[in-house]
């Protein structure tokens, strides 16, 4: 390609295109040399329209185009209908276990089939033609214009937008449902959330009919104070039915033993709220354990730099200032769980978080607003 020398340019002839003697071909071809482009090769895929081997490939196409929809619509389907709740812990046999990747499969099976479509269209309907232009900048003439849309309806007649009507029908057909898939997901939205992003397995009136619920780890044991060692860390999860599954997903809690100094720097940083309410216990601390950037587990404990690591984008949050974001893309602490130890030594919760865990959407603020610094 050779850079194109504008003053140089000399004004092509006119060309009349209601002239019944000028072929389309003429005109595309008429619009390509205006844009200094030159045909190099170009050959009908078929020699004659119409043939068995045209139409074979049609089907094929159209195929490819309407099980695309045909998928889309089984997206719809499952993103209303799919049983999507967790009620207990969910094997690998109950529905819900397989709605995330029933939806991942036939989403992904639409778009890879409409894509396919259309590459398969380009490639075996679409005439061969090797093209080489010029470069050149500045706008077209009137003239040039209107030869442009000749060459565009030049364009449509070579995909054979009109003598194939099956093609265009089973194309339309399945972009309609692939659309909807595409805005289905919005009408989740439309969900009143109610309390889920406020209350968590934690809240006693709603969990444990106002009784303080005791922390436990993966396997139900209940945890006691001499099960961490200093500068040690465990996760907790609420002590009640099913409070170690996905049924309560901002519930876990990371349960820290501090360093005596380091609690002492913790209890000097205290924000109010969590001041007013005790929320230690001895040099014990706990954090939830979701990542209020995006909801990752953030477990990674590091005891020298009083560090919390998020693993997923390497977000790190202060343990002895309140778990407040220093490093990353979280801007949200890490909310404290208010919890003791009942008479029988376990550890419990003495109230629900004070603010929401888990990522920070809809600009949730940090803190309630007289304790932001
Ligand atoms: Fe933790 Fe992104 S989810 S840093």
């Amino acid at each position: 390609m050779s850079a194109h020398n504008d003053s140089a340019h000399t004004e092509p002839e006119s060309v009349d295109l209601s002239d019944p003697k000028l072929s389309r071909f003429e005109v595309y071809k008429e619009g390509l040399r205006r844009d200094d482009i030159e045909i190099i090769h170009y050959e009908p895929r078929f020699a004659k329209p119409g043939t068995k081997a045209e139409k074979r490939m049609e089907r094929i196409v159209g195929g490819m185009f309407l099980f695309s929809g045909l998928f889309a619509t089984a997206f719809v389907a499952a993103f209303i209908w799919w049983p999507w709740e967790y009620e207990g812990a969910a094997t690998w046999r109950d529905p819900q276990t397989w709605y995330t990747p029933v939806l991942g499969a036939t989403l992904g099976l639409s778009l890879l089939l409409f894509a396919a479509g259309v590459l398969t269209w380009a490639k075996k309907l679409l005439p061969i033609e090797e093209l080489v232009q010029d470069r050149h900048d500045g706008g077209s003439s009137t003239e040039d214009r209107r030869i442009a849309e000749a060459t565009v309806d030049g364009l449509v007649e070579d995909m054979g937008l009109r003598r194939r009507p099956f093609l265009v029908k089973a194309a339309l057909l399945g972009a309609a449902p692939l659309g909807l898939a595409a805005v289905a997901p919005l009408g989740a939205l439309l969900k009143d959330p109610g309390d889920m992003l406020t209350v968590t397995g934690w809240n006693a009136e709603k969990y444990n009919n106002g009784e303080p619920i005791r922390m436990m780890m993966r396997d139900g044991a209940l945890v006691r104070p001499d099960m961490v060692s200093v500068g040690g860390q465990i996760t907790v999860y609420p002590a009640i039915d099913h409070g170690a599954t996905n049924q309560f997903p901002t519930a876990p809690v990371l349960l820290i033993h501090l360093r005596e100094s380091d609690a002492a720097i913790l209890r000097e940083n205290l924000y109010p709220m969590y001041d007013e309410v005790d929320a230690l216990w001895g040099n014990f601390v706990a954090y939830s354990k979701i990542c209020t950037h995006v909801g990752c587990p953030t477990s990674l404990y590091e005891q020298q730099t009083q560090r919390l690591l998020c693993p997923c984008h390497q977000s790190q949050f202060n343990v002895v200032d309140n778990a407040a974001p220093i490093f990353g893309p979280a801007t949200r602490h890490l909310p404290m769980l208010p919890m003791t130890v009942d008479d029988e030594g376990f550890f419990v919760a003495t109230s629900d978080f004070l603010v929401p865990p888990g990522p920070a959407f809809w600009n949730r603020p940090s803190l309630p607003e007289e304790d932001e610094k």
